[in-house]
């Protein structure tokens, strides 16, 4: 069925029909260089760009807005301080439910400055980068507009990773600063983030200063030298600090995240490119209206953070809410408590969430208000048919479009949504792409599939200025990710279906990747976290469906003789215990099955199709299993997994 925009919602609508998305997608991309020249124009430069693209896809070089200077930070808040110093530029909502603190564009700027002037003092310069391993305080918006301020790159961890992860990617990035918080209240647990800290960067030289956010009263211990209180720095510098004009493509951040194979990797977005596209997008894609409250509930360890809860917002002048809690703290009447005390216009958030909270039941929604919001957005994961129409029916009362949006970390913003005023709904597709994006269809052997009504591996021809330039030290690995498999396309790692009107359906990834809750796993980190531990001989690590993180974990794990005999229940626990230190929470798995052996080919490569089809209990249909170099090892796994689904 299509969901046709409301007469309400298309009045005021940016775009009003799909003859006008049309005309301006047909112009994106038969004059890309004049389109883009003029989205640019929404940004204040200090030297405006002599060109537009420069790219050469072989190489997956690709420079946007060449011979442009600009400052990030001057965008998203120096420019509005002038023009709307007392609006809210940003409400914290803090972990306690009923608890709110108002940043105006005056104060934000005041702090930004301040903390600029603490990094530089701490020998910060332009080029340096800074790692963040902060909860969502508002200390994070001010360190990364500070970063951004000066020149600086910064690296955000998400304050949900081991202190293991923390360290490779402070290695990784060579951040010589670290700011973090002496802890971060999330829900009813408060996460330890300067103990994980102080184990990440424990003998490490590298790291001359850790800035500590005094987010509680609770005493932490503070290496002399190293350590700093961040207000008490803060308390000796002003708010005023110059900007750095940087060219448009100077790092701004880099984002580490999970691929196919190896380590995470250091996804490095530019100043210019980045912003203009962070902009344009949140512009159309949300419906921009000047007296928006934007709530998105992302974490600011995720690009969706980033773009769409700090860049996008503040530099369209438009207030944006930082969430610390959780959708279900104290209870799943969370989001729609803030969504009144705030009056929030938009809402976004990931599948994961709302199936939880669909699951409590419809009366926590029913309760609240909900007159403020116009629209509803969905990113991260696939979204089920059944959600999204919960999303419309629920929760936006048939009033608010539903704008299911697909993007990743490497695309600095959203490549396929509806624009609510113009793009009629389909539940579960992210519908058609955005303006200056051109996806292809390829099947395995590099076929461009052209026709409509067709599946295939999704990329990307030419480039669009929000693309991630490289990957952080590495260009080689960038190429290799993304441009090898086929050649002069952007190759995402999801598949897709394109149907009969041309519509987009993504079918989740198609390579080593799991999207765990929407977040970004690899399996190759995931096995060598299980083989880290003494016990384990092998492992290999798959997906399969889960009810409410959309893809579960489920690793298959040989031991090492001395430990066969061990209890399964006790090993299963060690494993799952050894996966949440070692990479974080996140990634426990949800099923440990320890086996005498995996299902290789004789030449020794594991069928990982076949485990994943028995994960997800698929049992009847296994494909070819004349390959097998021990046909036995596939009866132990069909009869364990007969036995896990009797015990269900
Ligand atoms: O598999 C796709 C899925 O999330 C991956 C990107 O994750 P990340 O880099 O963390 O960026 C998240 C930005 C929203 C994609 O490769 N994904 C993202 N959005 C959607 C989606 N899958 C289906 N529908 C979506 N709307």
């Amino acid at each position: 069925m299509m969901y046709q925009p409301t007469d309400g919602f298309r009045w005021t609508a940016r775009l009003q029909s799909l003859e006008d998305y049309q005309l301006l997608y047909r112009r994106s991309i038969e004059k890309p260089e004049e389109f883009w020249g003029e989205m640019a124009q929404a940004l204040t430069w200090f030297h405006p760009p002599d060109t537009i693209l420069d790219a050469d896809l072989d190489l997956a070089d690709f420079s946007w807005f060449g011979g442009g200077r600009l400052n990030a930070c001057y965008n998203a808040v120096d420019r509005h301080v002038k023009t709307r110093p007392g609006k809210p530029a940003i409400i914290w909502a803090k972990n306690e439910p009923g608890e709110y603190e108002i940043i105006t564009w005056r104060d934000l700027k005041h702090n930004v400055g301040r903390v600029a002037n603490v990094l530089k003092a701490h020998g910060v310069r332009k080029g340096d980068r800074v790692c963040i391993y902060l909860p969502m305080v508002p200390e994070l918006a001010y360190t990364m507009l500070a970063c951004a301020r000066i020149g600086a790159v910064h690296s955000v961890v998400f304050a949900g990773f081991s202190a293991g992860s923390l360290r490779e990617r402070i290695l990784d990035s060579g951040a010589r600063v670290l700011v973090t918080a002496n802890e971060g209240p999330r829900g009813a647990k408060r996460v330890q983030t300067k103990a994980i800290t102080d184990e990440a960067v424990e003998g490490l030289s590298q790291v001359q200063s850790v800035l500590v956010v005094r987010r509680t009263e609770t005493h932490v211990p503070m290496q002399a030298g190293r350590d700093w209180w961040l207000d008490q720095e803060m308390s000796k510098h002003r708010g005023t600090c110059p900007v750095e004009w940087m060219a448009a493509e100077d790092p701004l951040f880099i984002l580490y995240t999970s691929g196919s194979t190896g380590k995470p990797k250091g996804v490095m977005h530019t100043t210019g490119g980045y912003l203009v596209y962070a902009v344009t997008t949140h512009r159309y894609v949300f419906d921009l209206q000047p007296d928006d409250v934007h709530f998105g509930t992302a974490d600011m360890g995720c690009i969706t953070g980033h773009t769409y809860v700090l860049y996008a917002p503040l530099t369209n002048g438009t207030t944006t809410v930082l969430f610390e809690s959780l959708p279900t703290y104290p209870d799943a009447g969370r989001l729609w408590q803030v969504v009144d005390d705030l009056k929030a216009t938009v809402l976004f958030t990931v599948p994961t969430a709302l199936r939880v909270l669909i699951r409590e039941g419809d009366a926590y929604v029913k309760k609240s208000s909900r007159k403020s919001l116009r629209l509803l957005a969905s990113a991260g994961e696939p979204i089920n048919p059944e959600v999204w129409r919960w999303y419309h029916d629920v929760v936006g009362e048939g009033r608010c479009p539903v704008v299911d949006n697909w993007w990743q970390t490497e695309t600095g913003g959203v490549l396929i949504a509806p624009l609510p005023g113009a793009i009629p709904c389909k539940p579960g597709s992210a519908t058609l792409p955005f303006f200056g994006i051109e996806p292809v269809l390829v099947d395995d052997e590099g076929r461009v599939l052209e026709a409509n009504g067709a599946s295939g591996n999704l990329c990307i021809a030419r480039t669009w200025p929000g693309q991630a330039r490289t990957v952080w030290g590495n260009h080689q690995h960038f190429i290799d990710t993304y441009y090898s498999r086929f050649p002069r396309l952007y190759f995402t790692g999801d598949g897709c279906r394109r149907d009969e009107d041309g519509y987009y359906w993504i079918t989740g990834r198609v390579d080593d990747v799991l999207n765990v809750s929407g977040i970004r796993l690899g399996t190759a980190e995931l096995e060598s976290a299980l083989v880290a531990h003494d016990a384990v001989a092998e492992s290999a690590v798959v997906g399969f469906p889960h009810e409410i993180k959309g893809t579960g974990v489920c690793a298959f794990v040989t031991l090492k003789p001395e430990y066969q005999d061990t209890s399964p229940e006790q090993m299963e626990g060690a494993l799952k215990k050894q996966v949440r230190h070692v990479i974080g929470p996140i990634a426990t798995p949800d099923q440990v099955r320890i086996v005498s052996g995996l299902p290789k080919t004789p030449s020794g490569t594991i069928l990982r199709r076949m485990l994943r089809k028995i994960a997800s209990g698929e049992t009847q249909d296994l494909g070819d299993t004349s390959t097998l170099a021990e046909p036995t090892v596939l009866d132990e796994l069909l009869k364990q997994q007969l036995q896990m689904e009797s015990r269900r």
